[in-house]
């Protein structure tokens, strides 16, 4: 669904989303507009309404769309409603129906902007298309002759659809806070259509993946009860599971997760993603939110790697790995670092961890002394450890040839002890080896001789900055607090920035969050601030 108050470019981003994802684009004013020209009785009871700018009767118009969502082009192509619901009882209609949004997009325009595009708006009535008289002229005379203007775009009518739109506004927005996206749409059309792109794409892939699991299970249904019989692969599976007459429920997971990462990485598909976790400032965390961020920094990190990246960085700023908070817990650095290694090391990459050796090369203050810790963690009973993942320092001479990667955990500049050397040296001997940076440090601090500012500064932070982010994850909070939390930014290599608000249930009371919008960058502070207060970016 796509909303916005009149002239928010509605109409102008449907054109492109309809040419490229194929939906049918049901507006409930174009289909008005039809009734009106074709002199139907529809048409002459809405005529009235719509010149005057006011709302045509729920009933009339709920029944057309309606009956334009049956259709089969609809049910077989996916539909983008515009302007519809665009009232209370609009989309309670739908709820009753069961007809939801995967997404619904708000365009977000200033109302003195908003004024000039309908009064310059102009319409092509043989191909339907929106121009605009300054922002968007037609190419030649031809077309330019035949423009019609809406009767509906004087400044007056304008004016009043504007205030029956805000009046209406947040019902409906609030039956769809789970799925909206308010987008900028201040900004010239294609950057807005970028931006819904990379959204909807994001969608189609999530969507693609739920239907493609559901054809993995189907398929490894077949393979226990038929496929044994026909196929050779499948006998060599079939002697795998039951070689020791034992029906290993690990060996059966073994099989599913290979299914399922061949389907996946053949079809480029992220698995489904199921939102932020909540209670992130109750401190353990729970086993559950642990497991879920190794997994989205795994998945994140895979996907950069797969797409040819080799020198990435991972942010992750959860309260147990963010040493500015009272509590921080190095376990949990400590059993990421050991799930990404072991994940890697399953693929059959020999991956090196390093880490600062003696007390301040490379390591924040608070992990010295850690290494220990990382090598007597449980790497598991088959021998992954000392085989495929070994533990070492930051530095050139670290880099054996047998090495595929390397995970460099929180390496930090420190008061008179600049990495960054050592870590150049390392990336060089690395060559095109990827080498991952988990929460580094590398701002350029002052070193107490003062060397530090001035020698090469330039391009130490040229390298600093030349690792990509693949992972970002950072809890919000008001300025200066580290409580209550009022949202999140997460980055997953390769989407967008999403930016999460609080939103909790009132009864029962219960910790939400919901997506505000998205960002192509990384948000500053600013634009973050913004979109929490629903300014326009
Ligand atoms: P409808 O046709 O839906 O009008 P609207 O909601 O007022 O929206 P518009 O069509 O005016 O604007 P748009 O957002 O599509 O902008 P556009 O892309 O054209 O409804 C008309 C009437 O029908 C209503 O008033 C009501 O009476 C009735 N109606 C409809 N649905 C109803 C419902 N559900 N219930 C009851 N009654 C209903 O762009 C506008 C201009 O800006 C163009 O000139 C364009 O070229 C320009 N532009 C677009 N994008 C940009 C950009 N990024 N930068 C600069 N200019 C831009």
């Amino acid at each position: 669904m796509i909303s916005g108050a009149p002239a928010s470019g509605k109409g102008t981003q449907c054109e492109m989303i309809v040419q490229k994802f194929g939906v049918v684009h049901i507006s409930t004013g174009d289909l008005l507009r039809a009734e009106v020209s074709a002199g139907t009785e529809i048409g002459n009871k809405a005529k009235e309404y719509m010149n005057s700018g006011r709302l045509v009767p729920d009933e009339i118009v709920t029944a057309m769309v309606t009956a334009r969502l049956s259709l089969k082009d609809a049910k077989e192509k996916g539909w983008l409603l515009d302007g519809y619901p665009r009232s209370s009882a609009q989309a309670e209609s739908l709820e009753k129906l069961n007809i939801r949004p995967d997404i619904y997009i708000m365009l977000d325009v200033p109302d003195e902007i908003l004024i000039d595009r309908c009064v310059g708006r102009r319409i092509d009535p043989l191909t339907g298309r929106i121009y605009h008289v300054n922002n968007f002229p037609p190419d030649n005379d031809e077309i330019k002759a035949r423009l019609v203007t809406r009767s509906d775009d004087t400044e007056d009518k304008v004016k009043s659809r504007l205030q029956i739109y805000k009046q209406n506004a947040e019902a409906v927005l609030s039956t769809y806070s789970g799925v909206l996206n308010k987008i900028d749409g201040n900004r010239p059309k294609e950057v807005i259509f970028k931006e819904l792109d990379s959204l909807l794409t994001r969608l189609q892939i999530d969507k693609d993946e739920a239907s493609i699991s559901g054809l993995v299970s189907s398929y490894f249904t077949w393979i226990f009860f038929e496929g044994f019989k026909y196929h050779p692969t499948l006998h060599f599976w079939a002697s795998f599971v039951f070689s020791d007459n034992i029906f290993s429920s690990k060996k059966l997971l073994l099989i599913c997760r290979y299914l399922l990462s061949s389907h996946f990485q053949s079809f480029g598909l992220q698995k489904n993603w199921r939102g932020i976790p909540t209670r992130l400032n109750n401190i353990p965390h729970s086993r559950e939110i642990r497991k879920y961020f190794y997994e989205d920094v795994l998945q994140a990190t895979q996907r950069a790697i797969r797409d040819g990246k080799t020198r990435l960085k991972v942010e992750i700023n959860i309260p147990e790995l963010n040493p500015e908070m009272d509590v921080y817990r190095i376990g949990t650095l400590m059993e990421l670092i050991r799930n990404l290694a072991l994940s890697f090391a399953d693929d059959g990459k020999r991956v090196k961890g390093s880490m600062g050796e003696g007390s301040l090369a490379g390591m924040p203050l608070q992990l010295a002394g850690t290494r220990k810790i990382l090598e007597f963690m449980d790497w598991g009973d088959d021998g992954a450890m000392g085989n495929f993942v070994k533990i070492g320092s930051i530095g050139g001479d670290e880099v054996d040839d047998q090495d595929d990667m390397f995970i460099l955990v929180a390496p930090q500049n420190a008061v008179g002890n600049c990495i960054i050397d050592d870590l150049r040296a390392m990336t060089d001997a690395a060559g095109d080896r990827p080498v991952i940076l988990v929460n580094p440090r590398l701002k350029d601090l002052p070193g107490s001789s003062g060397i530090m500012q001035t020698m090469g500064r330039d391009k130490r932070l040229e390298y600093a900055a030349s690792f990509e982010i693949c992972y970002h994850f950072r809890l919000l909070y008001y300025a200066g607090t580290q409580y209550p939390i009022m949202g999140a930014l997460r980055m997953s290599h390769p989407y967008a920035y999403e930016l999460y608000k609080r939103v909790d249930d009132e009864s029962p009371k219960k910790e939400k969050y919901v997506m505000l919008t998205t960002f192509a960058e990384r948000p500053s502070g600013d634009e973050i601030n913004d979109s929490f207060e629903g300014k326009s970016r």
